[in-house]
């Protein structure tokens, strides 16, 4: 079944559904394992070195684990595998160190999730790899700031918090011309809405907690390799003793299957959401990469094909207690860390501590929001009130 070629649609459907592991069923079972038997010291000998889709040892994978690597390898064109970690957070910090080594410099975006951050600037530093910041609307311009220490360029498009759209197959052309490799923290389109390795990204990483996942119940992660890198992140991985759950990617291979039609309503519902804020008079900007007034809107309306259900705004003038006095009443938003499941979330939010080469400001304080599943006009007249508290109190 997965050997067929499809459109997207079809590929989330079919992706990864192999006979060989799913059998008669439809979706691909729960293969929990450490120990795996061998019939002879013959046949032990030839499980080595190990490989993905050949049973070995547990932490080498087992069939649930490779159906959903397999459909994500599929859903992005020109890859040569996937592999799972535990959180996004695994992912792409075993991305970083397939590429780096001492001595180099990476150069990371601006407006990365700020635990991406964290990791450069505690992890790669303790190794001697320097992290230089770029501005995310860089674009070609990041070939000044390519040196002869530069190994790789991280993009996360657009940016955590503030939604700038980067130029990503034009980095990634500078990049391929100065042999330098590039890496997209690419959660927020995921590959419905951006296809990451046809538009010259080398390695891609998803927080799969988020849409892939789909229900808020599992943390999970993946890297998608070109075939240049394919290889080496594979051993990379083996060497860290990274591997998904089985039981979480068996979760996860069903949240797949209805990620198109969950992504397309929320698409709807947060650009019905966005436009009707922008017309509240204590709304001062709205933060979405669909708008014309986005910065980098104009990569978002040539690269990608839709938009996911989280962005931001900024409220005029008030402080932090009135933002709170917004976010503490809502009925039907949630308040906490992540995004990407069914329902709707609220985030006080503040990127400027966490910036160091592009400065932030704003006329107020800033709201992140995640459109869910749910009817749009109980989350309008929900924000309306909310709002109305915040006008009272600000
Ligand atoms: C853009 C982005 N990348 C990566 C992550 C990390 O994913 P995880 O929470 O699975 O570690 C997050 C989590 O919020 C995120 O927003």
């Amino acid at each position: 079944m997965s050997g067929k070629k499809g459109r997207i649609d079809t590929i989330l459907v079919e992706g990864g559904r192999r006979k060989e592991w799913t059998g008669a069923i439809v979706n691909p079972p729960v293969w929990r394992a450490s120990t795996i038997l061998f019939d002879t010291v013959e046949e032990l000998h030839a499980s080595n070195p190990p490989q993905q889709g050949r049973l070995q040892y547990g932490r080498n994978g087992s069939p649930t684990i490779w159906a959903l690597a397999d459909a994500l390898t599929q859903l992005e064109p020109g890859s040569a595998g996937t592999r799972l970690y535990p959180s996004g957070v695994a992912a792409i910090s075993i991305a970083l160190m397939t590429l780096l080594r001492p001595g180099d410099e990476l150069l990371m975006v601006d407006t990365t999730y700020s635990p991406t951050r964290a990791f450069c600037d505690d992890v790669l530093a303790r190794m001697n790899i320097s992290t230089r910041y770029y501005d995310p609307l860089i674009g070609r311009g990041i070939e000044a700031l390519i040196g002869e220490k530069t190994r790789a360029i991280f993009m996360e498009s657009p940016g955590s918090l503030s939604f700038e759209v980067q130029d990503v197959p034009g980095i990634c052309a500078v990049a391929k011309e100065r042999g330098v490799a590039t890496l997209l923290d690419n959660t927020w389109a995921t590959p419905f809405f951006f296809q990451a390795i046809a538009a010259g990204v080398d390695l891609s990483m998803l927080a799969c907690t988020k849409y892939v996942v789909g229900h808020s119940d599992v943390m999970l992660g993946s890297v998608t390799a070109a075939p240049e890198y394919w290889t080496r992140l594979q051993r990379t991985t083996r060497s860290f003793g990274q591997q998904a759950s089985p039981d979480d990617a068996f979760l996860a291979a069903r949240g797949l299957r209805t990620m198109g039609v969950r992504l397309r309503r929320h698409e709807e519902s947060a650009l019905t959401v966005a436009r009707w804020l922008r017309d509240q008079p204590q709304v001062a900007r709205v933060l979405h990469p669909a708008f014309p007034d986005c910065p980098g809107h104009e990569y978002w309306s040539r690269d990608f094909s839709g938009s996911s259900g989280l962005f931001s705004f900024i409220l005029k003038g008030g402080d932090d207690a009135a933002r709170s006095r917004l976010i503490d009443n809502l009925d039907h938003f949630g308040i906490g860390y992540s995004w990407g499941g069914y329902e709707s979330l609220a985030l006080p939010a503040d990127p400027a501590p966490i910036r160091s080469a592009t400065a932030w400001t704003a006329e107020g304080p800033m709201v992140r929001l995640h459109i869910g599943l749910e009817d749009v006009d109980d989350l309008i007249e929900d924000l309306a009130a909310g709002l109305g508290r915040y006008g009272a109190s600000g």
